[in-house]
C-alpha cells in the first residue's frame, strides 16, 4: 500500500485579490523514468506551493528530484523515457497538465521562467547576448530589431552589467560566469513572469560571486513581486533568501518549515544531517560531519523510510511504513504553522 502524503504545505500570505489559489502549487506530483533497467522513481507525491513575492527554497542532495520536479513545472521533461503518472500542477488554480497546448505555452515561458546552472551551454555562443535577449521581445511582442536591442541593452542594466551599450554585441564567452549569469536572469526577466523557477543559478560561481548574483535575483524579485523557487543544495545560501524551505529526499518531501524554524529545530533527521554538514567558522580544525552512506537508488527505492539506511534513529517501522508528510506542532499541541515533517519519530527530533 502505498501513502499519499498528506499535504502539510505552508499556508503562505496570500497578496491581496479575491483568488486564493497560490501562484502555483505542485500536488501529489509523480514522475517516473522508464529505462532498460527499469523503472526509475525520481518524484513520488510532491507537494509545494509558492506565492507571488514569496521565496521557496528546495533543498536535497543530488538525485532527490529537485530539478525533475522542475522540469515537470516547466513542461521540460524528457518524455520518453519520463512519465507523470500522477498528480497535478497548477497555475493560478488552473491544472497545467490538462490544459491544451496553446494555454499552456502562454504559462510556461511567459509567466513562468528558468534559471539554469550553467549559462554557457543556455546561451547560443555564436550570438551575440544582445542578439539573444532582443529576440524574447523580438518573438513574443513583434518589436523590431532596433527596439529589440534598445530593450536588450535596458535589460542589461536592470541586472547591473557595466557598459551594457557598449557590450551589447559582445558574445557570451566575453561575459565573466557572474556576468553571463546576470544575463541567464536578464534573460528570464525578459517577458515579466510571475515566477522564477532558479535551478542552482549560482553553483558554477566562486562565493563572492555567488552572493551578488543571488542579492540581484533576490532584489529584483522583490521589486516584481514574483514568486521565486530557489533549487540549491546549499544551506549557505538559502537563509537570507528565502521564505520557506521544502526538504527533498529520494522524490518526496521530508521537511517543510519557514526558513529560519528549519535551521533552528529541524523535525527530520534527515534535515538535521544536512544542517551538521555545514562548515562552521567558529570550529575550525573540527572534522566535517557528514551524513552516512549514499542517496538510494530510484530503480530500488528502501521500503518504509527511504531515508532508513542512514538515519541514526531508525527503528522497524521506519523499515515497513512510509511517514506521511504531517503537521509538526509544539509539545504543548500547539501548531507551529507551516511545518511539516515526514518522519515516525519528528516529535524526538524536533522537542528531544
Ligand atoms: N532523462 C532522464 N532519464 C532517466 N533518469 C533521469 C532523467 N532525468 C533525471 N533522471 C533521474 O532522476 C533522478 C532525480 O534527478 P534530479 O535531476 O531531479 O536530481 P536533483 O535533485 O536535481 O540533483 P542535483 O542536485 O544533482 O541537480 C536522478 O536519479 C536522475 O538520474
Ligand atoms: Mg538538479
Amino acid at each position: 500500500m502505498t501513502i499519499m502524503d498528506k499535504t502539510a504545505d505552508i499556508p503562505a500570505p496570500r497578496a491581496g485579490g479575491s483568488d486564493d489559489s497560490p501562484l502555483l502549487e505542485v500536488r501529489d506530483l509523480h514522475v517516473e523514468f522508464h529505462t532498460r533497467d527499469g523503472v526509475a522513481k525520481a518524484v513520488n507525491g510532491v507537494n509545494y506551493s509558492v506565492d507571488s513575492g514569496e521565496t521557496l527554497a528546495v533543498l536535497g542532495e543530488s538525485g532527490s528530484g529537485k530539478s525533475v520536479t522542475a522540469q515537470a513545472i516547466m513542461g521540460i521533461l524528457d518524455m520518453p523515457p519520463g512519465k507523470i503518472p500522477q498528480g497535478q500542477i497548477l497555475y493560478r488554480g488552473q491544472d497545467m497538465l490538462t490544459m491544451s497546448y496553446e494555454e499552456r505555452r502562454k504559462i510556461r515561458g511567459q509567466k513562468i521562467a528558468m534559471i539554469f546552472q550553467d549559462a554557457l551551454s543556455s546561451l547560443n555562443p555564436v550570438l551575440s547576448v544582445g542578439y539573444q535577449l532582443g529576440e524574447m521581445f523580438r518573438v513574443h511582442q513583434g518589436l523590431s530589431k532596433k527596439q529589440a536591442k534598445a530593450k536588450a541593452i535596458e535589460l542589461m542594466e536592470r541586472v547591473k552589467i557595466p557598459a551594457a551599450k557598449q557590450r551589447v554585441n559582445d558574445y557570451p564567452h566575453q561575459f565573466s560566469g557572474g556576468m553571463r549569469q546576470r544575463i541567464m536572469i536578464a534573460m528570464a526577466l525578459a517577458l515579466e513572469p510571475d515566477l522564477i523557477i532558479a535551478d542552482e543559478p549560482t553553483t558554477a560561481l566562486d562565493v563572492t560571486v555567488q552572493a551578488q548574483v543571488m542579492d540581484l535575483l533576490k532584489e529584483l524579485q522583490t521589486e516584481f513581486n514574483m514568486g521565486l523557487i530557489l533549487i540549491t543544495h546549499d544551506l549557505g545560501v538559502v537563509a537570507d533568501v528565502a521564505d520557506k524551505i521544502a526538504v527533498m529526499y529520494a522524490g518526496r518531501i521530508v521537511e517543510t518549515a519557514p526558513v529560519h524554524e528549519l535551521y533552528k529545530r529541524p523535525a527530520h533527521p534527515y534535515t538535521r544531517g544536512l544542517l551538521d554538514s555545514i562548515p562552521r567558522l567558529d570550529q575550525k580544525g573540527q572534522e566535517l560531519y557528514a551524513i552516512k552512506g549514499l542517496p538510494p537508488n530510484l530503480l530500488k527505492i528502501p521500503s518504509g523510510c527511504a531515508f532508513n539506511p542512514r538515519c541514526p534513529k531508525a527503528e522497524d517501522i521506519c523499515r515497513t511504513e512510509i511517514p506521511a508528510l504531517v503537521p509538526v506542532s509544539e509539545q504543548d499541541g500547539s501548531e507551529l504553522p507551516g511545518r511539516g515533517s515526514a518522519c515516525h519519530f519528528w516529535k524526538e527530533t524536533i522537542h528531544g
